[in-house]
């Protein structure tokens, strides 16, 4: 039993990344990076293997605990979850260039990446993310204008992407992308983000230390994720809740629209 335990503190401890929040280096030419500004930043602090490459579930976990302080278990299941982007069977590693493959995680009306349909869907794309950032209006994002910039994305891929794909499994990756800078870098209980935090993090992809952030200090849950993209999956409604209809406006709604 010792040993097992023993053992086990020593694959997380002999992983090779181990990374920091100060340290960071951008991508060498033979370096894998992806769609994800986070797996990509992560790399950067060499909290994952600076190369892209070799992302095992032991690296995973390591890097999303070191880095953001997210839960070993909410960090296993997105390895989980993220593990069918290398297409070898039974593989127990990914690397960001996996990630790259269209339609299977990668999808089309990223906020940040132009769709694969228009050329390269991975590298961070300043025009694209120009686009989003038109409607982060406020110095603090509220879960409305995160999820307004995440449907004119949609709306101007369906417009123009004659290939647009966007199914029903990709809402729910893509909700979870909107809501992830809430849930590292804002405020939990209000579901809102620093706008600086998030536009530094993506334009940089980099931890932004700098501006004083730090990882949080209690362990990030799957529950945490699940609420915060609720939020933001209601604030995608473009109806608003129904209000009481006061007797005469109603029958004269009736009148003036329903031909009867
Ligand atoms: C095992 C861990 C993770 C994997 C495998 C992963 C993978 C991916 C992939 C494949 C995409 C591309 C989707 C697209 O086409 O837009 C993506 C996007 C994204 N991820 Fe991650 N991710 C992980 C963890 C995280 C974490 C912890 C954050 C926290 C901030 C994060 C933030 C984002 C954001 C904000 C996007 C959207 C980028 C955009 O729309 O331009 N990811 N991720
Ligand atoms: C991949 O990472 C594991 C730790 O998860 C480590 O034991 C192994 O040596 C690494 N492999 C390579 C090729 O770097
Ligand atoms: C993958 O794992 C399954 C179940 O353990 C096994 O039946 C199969 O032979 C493995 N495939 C390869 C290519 O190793
Ligand atoms: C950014 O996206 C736009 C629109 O898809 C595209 O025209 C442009 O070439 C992209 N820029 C880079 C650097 O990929
Ligand atoms: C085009 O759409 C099909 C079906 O959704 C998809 O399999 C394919 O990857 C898409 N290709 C591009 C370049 O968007
Ligand atoms: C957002 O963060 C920046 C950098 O720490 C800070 O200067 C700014 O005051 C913050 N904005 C608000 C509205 O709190
Ligand atoms: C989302 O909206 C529904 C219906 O208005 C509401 O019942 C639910 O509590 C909302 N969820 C969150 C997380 O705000």
């Amino acid at each position: 039993m010792k040993l097992t335990i023993l053992s086990t503190a020593l694959t997380v401890t002999s992983v090779y990344a181990q990374g920091s929040a100060t340290e960071w280096a951008a991508a060498g030419p033979d370096d894998f990076r992806g769609p994800c500004p986070m797996m990509n930043t992560l790399a950067n602090h060499g909290f994952l293997p600076h190369d892209g490459r070799n992302i095992t579930k032991a690296n995973a976990i390591h890097a999303l605990g070191a880095g953001l302080n997210f839960d070993a278990t909410l960090a296993g299941i997105m390895w989980d979850q993220a593990i069918i982007a290398n297409p070898e069977p039974n593989a127990t590693f990914f690397t960001l260039d996996n990630l790259n493959r269209h339609n299977v995680l990668e999808h089309d009306g990223s906020m940040s990446r132009s769709d694969a349909f228009f050329g390269n869907n991975h590298v961070f794309n300043q025009t694209i993310f120009d686009t989003t950032k038109v409607f982060w209006t406020d110095a603090i994002l509220t879960p409305n204008q995160l999820a307004n910039g995440k449907i004119a994305r949609q709306l101007a891929s369906k417009a123009t992407n004659p290939n647009y794909t966007f199914t029903s499994t990709t809402e729910a990756f893509s909700l979870g992308e909107v809501a992830a800078p809430v849930i590292v870098f804002g405020d939990l209980p209000s579901a809102t983000v620093n706008r600086s935090l998030v536009e530094f993090f993506f334009e940089n992809e980099r931890l932004p230390v700098e501006l004083g952030w730090t990882a949080k200090a209690d362990p990030i849950t799957l529950t945490a994720i699940s609420r915060i993209s609720a939020i933001i999956g209601n604030a995608t409604s473009l109806l608003t809740p129904v209000a009481p209809i006061a007797p005469i406006a109603a029958a004269k709604r009736r009148d003036l629209h329903f031909g009867f």
